[in-house]
């Protein structure tokens, strides 16, 4: 038994002290931390006699039992941006009323709770009951119904806080999703709004193709609804956290956002709920904002719109040339960053140490290159509606600008695009896998001066 306690003696550093040596004991996942703790011990624990290894098992569930209450971290990120601009640092205490504030609203990744907002109807995107059965550990009840559907099935890519940076997200590229911005990229609503219900229902049940973003389709509804909850609760949590450290930031310095006692606390706790109803309306909204399509004239002469198109794509007003490249290879701009990056400041070199020094929880910048057209292989979908809803709206998060559409009595003259021409612009794009690479615009002219 002594030498079993000094066994445990010089492991319990090794597994909980060190980051470098156990990357999943700190991931917030205690079923990937127990998986994966063998990556932490000695080759040697396998040899010990069988009564040792029954007490070994014994210390490890009562260790790893002290983590499997998963807590949300700070956004530190947005917290050091602040301070940056501020050049003052956040206290402690005004760290902690955040979470305090937070914790009250939101409860934990385990216990989720739906805030009460007044006139606000959060249980339209909010369902107490989808939460509990996305939340938490996985497990089932007695009669076999699942839970821990997230950590199950998404917080190894995107995190248990939804801040994109699971175990697995640094290995993947594109990097998986930071909910926490509120700001997704394969939406049928207009640059800046929420998903609607059916885009993540969309997202998640046919994945996103090109990436590691798996389809979930084999899940039973209900448990998709409970997933599309759990991402729309982490999201607002986040955005709602973004702006009360926004707001952290306009306080005198040392001020508190919550007094912990005295008059005017009931009318500040009505104001940052007033926040959090902002947030949550905006999710509500979405789903009567979907960009209304009309459909494309089914008698058009596709050559020619397949030829108008190519005029737009590398013409002054599309300009879609510009990113995408003469080719359409994705090769034109690519030394661009998405927004998540931008937080980041990828290109102050000095700026971007200190972001990284916050922990191995920050994945390096990387560049966001335009897709390659050619490839035929559409993130958002591949219908020619999903075509449409990219040109129109862009992708947002990203450098891909939505289209300036005109309106019917728009003056003749008037530089944009008409809804015909963003029909010709998707006929080109599902044109491009088959076109002949090797005819580029200027070459092909000189080709058919020759051949006349
Ligand atoms: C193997 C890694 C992986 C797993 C597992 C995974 N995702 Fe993703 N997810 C990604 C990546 C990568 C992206 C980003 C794709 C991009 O930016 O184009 C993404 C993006 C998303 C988006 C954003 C879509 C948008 O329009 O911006 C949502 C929502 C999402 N995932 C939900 C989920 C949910 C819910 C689960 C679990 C049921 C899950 N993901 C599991 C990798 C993963
Ligand atoms: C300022 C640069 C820029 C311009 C201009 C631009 N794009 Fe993009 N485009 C991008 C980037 C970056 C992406 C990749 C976004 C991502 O990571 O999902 C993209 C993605 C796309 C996609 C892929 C959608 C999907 O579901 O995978 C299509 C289609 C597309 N662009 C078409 C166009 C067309 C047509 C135009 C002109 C009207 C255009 N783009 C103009 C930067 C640009």
């Amino acid at each position: 038994m002594v030498m079993m306690s000094k066994w445990m003696w010089r492991l319990t550093p090794l597994c909980f002290r060190s980051h470098k040596n156990c990357p999943a004991a700190d991931s917030g996942i205690p079923v990937l931390a127990m998986k994966n703790m063998s990556l932490c011990f000695p080759s040697s624990i396998r040899t010990l006699p069988l009564l040792g290894r029954v007490v070994f098992a014994l210390w490890l569930a009562a260790v790893v039992g002290c983590t499997t209450k998963a807590e949300f971290s700070q956004n530190a990120v947005y917290i050091l941006k602040q301070e940056r601009e501020l050049d003052a640092e956040f206290s402690d205490q005004q760290k902690r009323d955040l979470a305090e504030i937070l914790a009250g609203m939101f409860g934990t990744p385990d216990a989720p709770n739906v805030p009460k907002l007044g006139d606000v109807e959060i249980a339209k995107v909010l369902d107490a009951t989808h939460l509990h059965v996305a939340s938490g550990p996985v497990s089932s009840d007695e009669r076999g119904r699942a839970r821990g559907l997230y950590r199950e099935h998404c917080a190894h890519c995107h995190g248990v806080t939804g801040d994109g940076a699971g175990p697995t997200a640094s290995f993947l590229n594109p990097y998986p999703r930071d909910y926490r911005m509120g700001v997704f990229k394969f939406k049928s609503t207009p640059e800046g709004g929420k998903p609607t219900h059916e885009d993540l229902k969309d997202i998640l049940t046919n994945g996103i193709p090109g990436t590691a973003m798996p389809s979930f389709k084999v899940l039973p509804n209900n448990e998709i609804e409970a997933l599309i909850s759990y991402v729309r609760y982490l999201s607002i949590r986040g955005e709602v956290e973004r702006e009360l450290v926004y707001l952290t930031a306009d306080l005198v310095k040392g001020e508190r956002l919550l007094k912990m006692a005295g008059t005017g606390r009931s009318e500040q706790a009505a104001s940052l709920r007033e926040v959090a109803a902002g947030v949550v309306q905006k999710w509500i909204d979405a789903d009567l904002q979907a960009t209304p399509i009309a459909p494309p004239d089914a008698d058009r002469d596709l050559a020619a719109s397949i030829k108008h198109g190519r005029d737009l794509f590398y013409g002054p007003i599309a300009n879609c040339v510009k990113c995408h490249g003469d080719s359409a290879l994705g090769d034109g701009q690519k030394s661009d960053y998405d927004d998540w990056t931008k937080e980041l400041e990828p290109t102050n070199e000095e700026a971007l140490e200190q972001f990284l020094g916050l922990g191995r929880f920050i994945l390096p910048p990387r560049n966001i290159h335009p897709r390659n057209l050619r490839q035929g292989v559409f993130r958002g979908g591949r219908r020619p509606i999903d075509l449409y809803r990219r040109i129109h709206n862009g992708i947002d998060g990203t450098p891909m600008p939505g289209s300036f559409v005109l309106k019917a009595d728009a003056p003749a003259g008037t530089k944009g695009l008409t809804k015909d021409d963003i029909w010709s612009l998707v006929d080109y794009v599902r044109s491009l896998p088959y076109e002949s690479i090797s005819r580029p615009p200027v070459i092909e002219q000189a080709y058919q001066r020759e051949r006349l």
